[in-house]
């Protein structure tokens, strides 16, 4: 047996003690578009042949549905994140991938979903609306997940962000691998690598070989460019993936955004898109000198500045509300983290362009006064 005919089957295994036994038992809805293929004349689907007449829109056929999990676009993802097509997922964002992740292993008020604090908020939420029981286990003091308290907890799913959001910190891939490892029998471990482009670091997708119950979520929101597109990425065993495509949406992705999404991949845009990640890295590493600067000068209101691997800073200042009051005033818009756990008068600044973290910086100068 080839090593990954014994990781299928090891997934497989899993899935029986992971997924909801009543997603794995049903055998999901097929469209029309997926159990037919081309034809000259398609009367299968309901749809309209007349199109409406829009200038730019090109042959996108819009009065057809689209293709569930469009071929050009999955094969790009897969080359671009180094797994196989049957490895990953597209989805409308990654907060697609972690709804259906939370929806197809957890049973209202039975199954656990864990995720560590301060985070990303659509954890709690998605896991909030699908009636999960949610353990929220605070990263340590120095942001790494409390391995032994995530263990102990024995959770259907647990979520990390890497780099997190928003503490900008990468986790350690080690106490990563020791989560796999250690709920390797009943639980998936989610790295959500939302930020990792600028982050300077591998993937954690090459362990996906290793690990059955390893997955990853990676977006084109961030790092690409493209959140209006909405579109993300799951990477998993491929038995995790076909558990998923049984209960996505129909049709996860509109035609013109499998389109736009398939142009701005293309080999001159990536060069583009690289270009605009280094200049964002290099902006970031200015703007955190920059404000660490003021903070040595102003220690009292700009008291902390975090580093970062994402593509925002954390700060902490004297008072919080005041300061995300008083840029909106100034036309800033800035997003305080005040409610999380640890974060007291704490404020995640996005990096923008040269000129808007220029006037990022003059406002922070003024108010720091
Ligand atoms: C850590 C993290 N994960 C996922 C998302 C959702 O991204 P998407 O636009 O792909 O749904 C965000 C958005 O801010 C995020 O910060």
């Amino acid at each position: 047996m080839s090593s990954s005919a014994l990781r299928n089957s090891d997934a497989t295994a899993l899935l029986q003690r992971v997924a909801r036994p009543e997603i794995l038992a049903m055998s999901g809805y097929v469209s029309a578009r997926m159990e037919a293929g081309a034809a000259e004349v398609i009367l299968n689907a309901n749809e309209n042949p007349y199109a409406p007449q829009l200038d730019g829109v090109g042959d996108w056929q819009i009065n057809r549905y689209p293709p569930p999990q469009p071929e050009q676009v999955l094969a790009q993802l897969a080359e671009l994140y180094g797994v196989t097509s049957a490895q990953l997922l597209v989805t409308r964002g990654s907060d697609e991938g972690i709804d259906l992740l939370t929806r197809a292993c957890c049973r209202a008020g039975v199954d656990k979903v864990v995720y560590c604090p301060p985070a990303f908020g659509m954890y709690a939420v998605s896991a909030g609306i699908q009636g999960a029981l949610i353990d929220a286990i605070a990263l340590t003091d120095d942001w790494q997940p409390d391995v032994d308290a995530i263990v102990a907890a024995q959770p259907k799913l647990v979520f990390l962000c890497h780099p997190n959001n928003p503490t900008g910190n990468l986790m350690q891939p080690h106490r990563l691998l020791a989560l796999c490892q250690r709920l390797s029998e009943q639980t998936l471990v989610i790295v959500d690598e939302a930020y990792i482009e600028f982050a300077g670091v591998p993937s954690m997708a090459t362990e996906l070989r290793q690990h059955a119950n390893l997955v990853i979520l990676r977006t084109l929101s961030k790092a690409w460019g493209m959140a209006g597109l909405r579109c993300g990425a799951v990477l998993a065993d491929a038995a995790i993936i076909q558990l998923l495509r049984k209960i996505m949406a129909p049709y996860p992705l509109s035609i013109a955004s499998q389109a736009l999404v398939a142009a701005a991949l293309a080999d001159a845009q990536q060069v583009i898109a690289r270009a605009h990640i280094t200049t964002l890295v290099q902006a970031r590493e200015q703007l955190f000198a920059d404000l660490t600067a003021l903070q040595r000068r102003q220690p009292e209101l700009l008291q902390t500045v975090w580093p970062s691997a994402g593509n925002f800073l954390l700060v902490q200042v004297a008072d919080a509300d005041k300061l995300v009051r008083t840029a909106a005033d100034a036309g800033i818009l800035l997003r305080n983290q005040s409610r999380q756990p640890g974060l007291h008068n704490c404020v995640r600044i996005s990096i923008g362009t040269a000129a808007e973290n220029r006037r990022l910086l003059a406002f922070m100068e003024t108010f720091c006064q």
